[in-house]
């Protein structure tokens, strides 16, 4: 049970380097079962779910060799894999969801355990399933699992409406289309740039996608693909996250390989907050020398204001000149964190999706709980402003989406340490 130990009052002051994005990494992990053979990926951070994935890869018959010093992921795939994958994985991590699109289009089945709620909401796999049985699959939840079948003669491509631009279900269908018959035409899909990754990485290895970077995307289906080299988009999360704890510790932070591009609305937030942005071609710099402003925030699908930056920027506006509203427009738990950051003394008021945060001069240093992972870095940015120590419980949280995040920080001046606390049972 590892807690970090965070003495606030530090003005964070240097430079980082982001690599490849999680939330992409792991989804072009999955890509590679659709081509056997060797493929290649780059900028696959060291994290925890990273190792989770590999595994499961592993179980449905692949070669894994994910080497940390390089970060680079090399996948061997048979022609023949497996279609399960099983709960004690998928449990650990929903992203293991990412494998039913490719399970379907090379085995022509899938069965892949449900991955339930989370702490941050009820998650649906409703639109990949109405998807796919447009498609002509069969699906059905057996003992937990959700097993869906294709037709003897393959998945056919149709017209498919997603109701909400679903990162995840665009994803499936993508996996699922590449080798059906025919054309697939996936209509308010996602255009996050994680799912540009996916198209730019699938279209190297053969397949036929126009629209990429669109809400349109119109596939069509090849016979088969072949394995690939690939480098992962930056992180923009982890970019957008440092860029906030420069700005709240009133500090000064080169952020190299982030794309500011990605990270547009986030960061005119916090120019609106008094920070100053420099961007160029491979990287920005933030700098702040005043109290931040409170800047109101609205998640939403890309190009929207990212749900994964809300936490951090909760975080700021507890410390800022003024009064924010923060609505949540995806994940309705994520507001659970709240309750963890009032304990270091937050004024925050949630109601429904819109939380209410009334800046405060300081906060005072706490015990807290990491609820997930961007809740963990919120509550470890607040702990790098407050008054005094702030212990931040449950950091496997943070350790699943970014690398040795006490080592980059105290790099940077922050006072945190890791520590290993006995666990009472
Ligand atoms: N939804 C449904 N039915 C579906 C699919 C989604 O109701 O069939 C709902 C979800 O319940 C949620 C909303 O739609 O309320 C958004 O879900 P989406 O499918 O877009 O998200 P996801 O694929 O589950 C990915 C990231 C999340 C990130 C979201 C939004 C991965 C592994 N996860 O989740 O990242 O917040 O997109 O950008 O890629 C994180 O990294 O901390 C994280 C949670």
């Amino acid at each position: 049970m590892d807690v970090f130990r965070v003495q606030g009052g530090a003005r964070l002051v240097g430079e980082v380097t982001v690599t490849g994005a999680k939330n992409s990494s792991l989804k072009l992990m999955a890509v590679a079962l659709l081509a056997p053979g060797r493929t290649t990926i780059h900028a696959v951070p060291h994290i925890l779910d990273v190792t989770i994935m590999a595994e499961l890869l592993r179980r449905l018959g692949c070669g894994v060799d994910y080497d940390a010093a390089t970060e680079t992921a090399v996948i061997d795939v048979p022609e023949h894999i497996e279609h399960r994958a099983d709960y004690d994985l998928v449990r650990r991590m929903r992203a293991s969801i990412a494998v039913l699109g490719p399970l379907i289009a090379r085995t022509g089945s899938a069965d892949v355990a449900l991955p339930g709620g989370d702490a941050i909401g009820s998650r649906g796999l409703d639109m990949h399933i109405a998807g796919l049985e447009r498609m002509g699959a069969t699906a059905t939840s057996e003992h937990g699992y959700l097993v869906v079948q294709a037709p003897a003669s393959g998945l056919t491509g149709t017209h498919v409406y997603l109701d909400f631009p679903s990162v995840g279900a665009t994803e499936t269908l993508l996996m699922a289309s590449v080798t059906a018959h025919g054309q697939t035409i996936i209509d308010n899909a996602a255009r996050e740039p994680e799912i540009v990754d996916i198209c730019q990485m699938l279209i190297k290895m053969g397949a036929q996608i126009e629209g990429v970077g669109t809400s349109l995307l119109t596939v069509t289906g090849v016979e088969s693909l072949a394995p690939t080299e690939h480098t992962t988009v930056p992180d923009r999360i982890v970019a957008g996250s440092w860029a906030v704890a420069a700005a709240m510790t009133q500090g000064d932070i080169t952020i190299h390989h982030g794309n500011a591009a990605h990270l547009a609305i986030a960061l005119e937030k916090l120019a609106t907050a008094g920070a100053e942005i420099d961007s160029w071609d491979g990287g920005f710099r933030v700098t702040m020398n005043q109290r931040p402003k409170a800047v109101d925030i609205v998640t939403l699908p890309y190009p929207g204001f990212a749900t994964d930056l809300q936490p951090q920027f909760i975080a700021m506006n507890a410390i800022a000149d003024g009064t924010a509203m923060v609505t949540e427009n995806l994940f309705e738990a994520r507001f659970r964190f709240v309750q963890e950051l009032s304990r270091l003394g937050a004024e925050v008021r949630t109601d429904g999706h819109h939380a209410l945060v009334r800046g405060k001069q300081t906060l005072s240093g706490a015990p807290v709980e990491a609820t997930d992972i961007r809740a963990g870095l919120g509550l470890v940015l607040a702990g790098l402003v407050a008054q005094g120590e702030t212990i931040v419980h449950c950091v496997d949280h943070i350790d699943r989406g970014y690398v040795r995040l006490e080592e980059q920080l105290a790099a940077l001046g922050a006072a945190i340490v890791r520590e290993t606390i006995p666990d009472l049972g």
